[in-house]
């Protein structure tokens, strides 16, 4: 017998999930969302089910769990996960759940382990998720065979790692395959984590993805990026001057000739993938735009490969340039709380204070992730007033912004069950 499901409390958010559902059929694609897709922590628990729960999320890097027994743990709403390398090379994920009581196995953010062993009353996991110990407690007749580890659909390409916590995750393959073509000159196995950090906004994290979103802010508030960024990311670009197409055409015959890709490659909304050159003169994302790392990455030989742009929705953009690539994660914590995760990555033979130095890696975006959180955090405080209403975007400047809520409507629906599934 299912006892869970005998004792099942029903679905509270049930009135909530019709409201979300019926202001997103209404809503105006080309203006903000209504005040409680920003701020109402029902709306919160939604879209950690309906979008966290049941999308493709970037879980960390291969880099990061080189080895047979290397493990990381994440945090997704309620769901605390592990992610660890297997006795073959290969990389497995579960929840990070114990089968006995329910404790959390693995409590540290990283770690090595030979095998998984609960903290509470002992019982014993394999790397791939078998129960191989429970001791002489449980009674001859206990099956271990029926106590593993909860899986959670993993992959890995290009050096990322995805996990997806639904039973049917959505189709992803076609985007994995381009994004190992597009990593493959970065040789992301040979590659570690230089630095990372975690800034807690107080904002929800559609405000964060929304302000990445647009570039119309930066003119007012990131002089440290504009060293170095190019706000356009496509020729045809509306604002796009002459010089910039005539350093784009510069740019990718020199790319060509090293056969680094980087044409537009698009997967509905949720996926882009793009390199685009840096500010003329400039090289890496760096105060003063040049390399922010001595030894570059993978089989690359010429510095100046712009950057490469990856796009993953609801949660990831990147920044892939010749001497290292940067890694940004969102992860909500409530309506109003989101902390992004920012990875600096380079070539694993570089070696700090000779090739690279920390603080001078991760000054740009220290400043700009900063800056951003303020932002966001004046947004978050406007939209709670009773003055909110839903304003316009820019289609000129704030398209990304329309394309993402376009993206984030449409599977929202779709994952209520409101619409059939389309390709956003
Ligand atoms: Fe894990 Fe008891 S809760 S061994």
């Amino acid at each position: 017998m299912d006892v869970t499901s005998t004792l099942s409390l029903g679905d509270p958010l049930q009135p909530a999930r019709k409201a979300t559902a019926e202001m997103l059929r209404e809503r105006d694609h080309s203006f903000s969302l209504p005040q409680p897709f920003y701020n109402d922590e029902r709306l919160f628990q939604i879209d950690m089910q309906e979008i966290f729960h049941k999308e493709w999320l970037i879980a960390g890097m291969t880099c990061e769990i080189p080895a047979k027994g290397n493990y990381l743990t994440l945090q997704i709403g309620d769901n605390p996960i592990i992610v660890i390398r297997g006795g073959e090379g290969q990389i497995h994920a579960f929840h990070n759940v114990c089968r006995h009581r329910g404790s959390r196995l693995c409590v540290s953010e990283k770690g090595k382990v030979a095998k998984l062993v609960c903290p509470y009353h002992q019982w014993t996991y394999e790397l791939d998720g078998r129960l191989l110990f429970a001791g002489t407690e449980m009674g001859a007749d206990f099956d271990m065979k029926e106590y593993g580890l909860k899986p959670v659909h993993v992959k890995s390409a290009g050096g990322y790692i995805f996990i997806n916590l639904s039973e049917n995750p959505p189709a992803i393959d076609d985007f994995l395959s381009t994004l190992a073509h597009y990593m493959e000159p970065y040789d992301m196995e040979n590659t570690k984590v230089a630095v990372q950090t975690t800034l807690k906004e107080t904002a929800n994290w559609k405000l964060v993805i929304e302000n990445n979103r647009e570039c119309y802010h930066c003119n007012g508030s990131h002089p440290e990026l504009l060293n170095t960024l190019l706000e356009w990311d496509d020729v045809t670009d509306p604002r796009a001057s002459q010089a910039f197409k005539d350093q784009v055409a510069a740019c990718t015959k020199a790319w060509d000739e090293e056969k680094i890709p980087y044409a537009h490659a698009s997967f509905g909304l949720r996926n882009r993938i793009v390199r685009m050159p840096l500010l003329e003169g400039t090289v890496s994302m760096t105060m003063d735009g040049k390399q922010g790392c001595k030894k570059l990455m993978g089989r690359i030989k010429n510095p100046d490969l712009g950057s490469m742009r990856i796009l993953h929705l609801p949660h990831s953009w990147n920044h892939c340039m010749g001497d290292h690539m940067i890694v940004f994660t969102v992860w909500p914590i409530s309506a109003q709380e989101t902390v992004v995760t920012t990875k600096w990555l380079v070539h694993k033979d570089a070696v700090e204070g000779v090739d690279y130095d920390v603080a001078r890696l991760r000054e740009v975006w220290d400043a700009t992730n900063d800056q951003d959180r303020r932002l966001a955090e004046e947004n978050q405080r406007g939209i709670n007033s009773t003055a909110y209403q839903p304003g316009p975007y820019s289609k000129t400047y704030e398209f990304g912004v329309i394309n993402f809520l376009d993206w984030y409507s449409e599977r929202m629906l779709n994952n209520l069950g409101d619409t059939p599934a389309t390709k956003l």
